[in-house]
């Protein structure tokens, strides 16, 4: 089993880790910071260890991708990177702030403001069209531009043609665009994707993937989860999860 180097929070100026090692972000440069995570679900006889001591940094602008077998960890690595739910032991510093005991009140406004999540059902709203579900998260913030915001969104990710079209009228692929749109449309620090190219085809997903890549090379910090091996081409570093621990990580 490898664990991560170096004592968490130490924020020590340490050497880059060898390729292949992990993980590869040290220093003040990171958007994550796990430090020694534990998720147990239930108590006693029930009790299972989701997160066990798990430890990871991503640094700002990267691309990670974390694989895994069923079971693993994966969603419940997503639900606490994104401020969906706490950790029963441990660390979650996020841009520099311990977000892992926060209320869920203040975590709401963190997941808000900062998390753009992209997720396998592209969860849109039929009867919208393509930028009113773009405008969505704008609404709830009391945005004044959000057409043009919207607009922008779709742009970035090759849909201005689209724009007045309703989810049934648009591909898988260009659905999940439009989903990728309404995650990026409120400029957030970090865009979490759990299984992004999970309902589409081997186009559509070399699609999506092409423009997740391409939101990254513009600065954009992306996690994703998933069992897709095409992923992994496009990241900078992939981690393999077994057992609520990391077992693998390699430098692309
Ligand atoms: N709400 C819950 N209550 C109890 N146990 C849970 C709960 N959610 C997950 N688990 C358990 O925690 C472990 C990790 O589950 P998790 O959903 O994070 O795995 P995963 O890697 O996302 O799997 P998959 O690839 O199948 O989605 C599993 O053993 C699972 O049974
Ligand atoms: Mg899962």
């Amino acid at each position: 089993m490898i664990q991560q180097g170096g004592a968490p929070g130490s924020g020590s100026a340490r050497p880059a880790a060898p390729r292949g090692d992990f993980p590869l972000q040290t220093g003040a440069d990171h958007l994550i910071r796990l430090e020694s995570i534990t998720k147990i679900y239930g108590s006693g006889d029930a009790a299972v260890v989701a997160l066990d001591d798990f430890s990871l940094d991503v640094g700002a602008g990267e691309l990670l991708a974390v694989m895994g077998p069923s079971g693993s960890g994966k969603s419940t690595l997503m639900n606490i990177l994104g401020c969906l739910d706490t950790p029963t032991s441990g660390r979650y510093w996020f841009g520099g702030e311990d977000v892992s005991r926060l209320n869920e009140t203040q975590l709401a406004h963190v997941r808000n403001r900062r998390i753009g999540f992209v997720f396998q059902q592209f969860h849109l709203l039929p009867r919208l069209s393509a930028w009113r579900n773009v405008e969505l998260p704008l609404l709830y913030r009391g945005e004044q531009d959000r057409r043009a915001l919207a607009l922008h969104a779709l742009d970035q990710v090759g849909l201005s043609n689209r724009v007045d079209h309703r989810p049934t009228q648009l591909s898988g692929g260009q659905q999940q665009r439009v989903a990728i749109a309404r995650a990026l449309v409120t400029d957030p620090d970090l865009i979490l994707a759990d299984e992004p190219t999970g309902n589409l085809d081997s186009v559509a997903s070399r699609d999506v993937l092409a423009i997740l890549r391409d939101l990254n090379q513009q600065g954009r910090t992306i996690v994703i989860i998933t069992h897709d091996p095409e992923v992994a081409p496009v990241a900078q570093r992939t981690v393999v999860m077994r057992d609520g621990r990391l077992v693998h990580g390699v430098a692309a």
